[in-house]
């Protein structure tokens, strides 16, 4: 323990190994989970982008990023196990914390902006965490203290004093560290493919569900001197009990049409109220269940059932006109 304080940079091996640990599971995870890519899914990375893109600062960019959102996926995906297993192995940590830290802020300005208080939500807390590893870098039990100690030592026995130059032993030195990089880029690649292999045959899935989508509305006007409101498909779609999704045409956001009885029903918008994420219907029990961090809403009034979230979810205004044609936002 002694010896752990006392090196340089030792204090921070501990702070190393959990965000090492944490942002390569991260990486894995969404590789892992086939449903991070299948954008029917409530927990997918097109859903998530798609809920983002109103409740965030930066939403212009999201709503860019969201044409390729398989592609920014696998960016994030492989940035977070590039950023864990370089902190871990301390290998170019300076770099490594400084993608940590963009990734951290990039999530907290998409994901987590709408989290009150604001220290409910983590990647404000990462964000900050990355910092003493930017400036003080790897330090002990690294590779890089390694590597640096063995440059250290040639120069020794070359009888180069420190502030001499010595090409050819510095040079030596950048090539090692770019091989060390280049194995660990490797090693990185043969676990992201085993783990998206596991993945796909464990058949790893999220709890929740969707709900089957509205047939689209038919061209028509819905009826003569009817309602307000845009017609979002036909009322005999929705099973009595059950739930259907259509995007809202007001917000152009995720919802829900219920039909909780016979004659009634009612619409919620399917962004979840704590951190943006898409909920999914849970028809057994009338709820709205989000992946996120478990929030559950009771899909007849909104409210909220059991947190984190605090706000019910907002309530999309349907009508059914006389043909059968249900009107949104009326
Ligand atoms: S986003 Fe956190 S519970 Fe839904």
């Amino acid at each position: 323990m002694a010896r752990l304080r006392d090196a340089p940079g030792g204090p921070q091996v501990l702070l190393r190994a959990f965000l090492g640990v944490t942002f390569t599971y991260a990486g894995l995870q969404k590789l892992t989970n086939r449903n991070f890519f299948e954008a029917a899914n409530p927990g997918s990375i097109q859903s998530q982008l798609h809920a983002s893109i109103t409740l965030s600062p930066i939403g212009p960019l999201i709503r860019l990023a969201a044409h390729e959102p398989v592609l920014v996926g696998l960016l994030i995906a492989f940035g977070e196990l590039a950023v864990g297993l370089g902190t871990l192995f301390g290998l170019l940590g300076r770099v490594a914390a400084a993608g940590g830290m963009a990734v951290s802020l990039l999530l907290f300005l998409s994901v987590s902006f709408n989290t009150t208080p604001y220290f409910y939500g983590s990647d404000i807390v990462f964000f900050f965490a990355w910092t003493p590893l930017v400036v003080g870098g790897s330090g002990a039990w690294s590779v890089d203290a390694a590597l640096e100690a063995r440059h250290a030592r040639e120069r020794a026995s070359a009888g180069v004093p420190p502030e001499q130059q010595a090409p050819d032993l510095d040079r030596r030195a950048a090539v090692r560290k770019a091989a060390s990089a280049l194995t660990l880029a490797s090693f990185a690649v043969v676990t992201a493919a085993i783990a998206a292999a596991v993945g796909r045959m464990s058949g790893a899935s999220l709890q929740t569900s969707g709900a089957p989508q509205l047939s689209p509305p038919s061209t028509e006007s819905p009826s003569p001197g009817s309602s307000k409101g845009t017609a979002i498909g036909l009322a005999g779609d929705v099973p009595l009990g059950g739930a259907r999704e259509f995007t809202d045409p007001a917000q152009g956001i995720p919802a829900y049409v219920v039909r909780p009885s016979e004659s009634s029903y009612v619409g919620f918008s399917a962004v979840c109220t704590h951190m943006g994420c898409t909920v999914g219907f849970f028809e057994p029990a009338l709820q709205f269940r989000c992946p996120c961090h478990g929030s559950i809403f009771s899909a007849v009034t909104g409210e909220v059932l059991q947190g984190p979230a605090a706000a019910p979810l907002p309530s999309i205004p349907i009508e059914k006109s006389a043909n059968g044609t249900l009107l949104a936002d009326g």
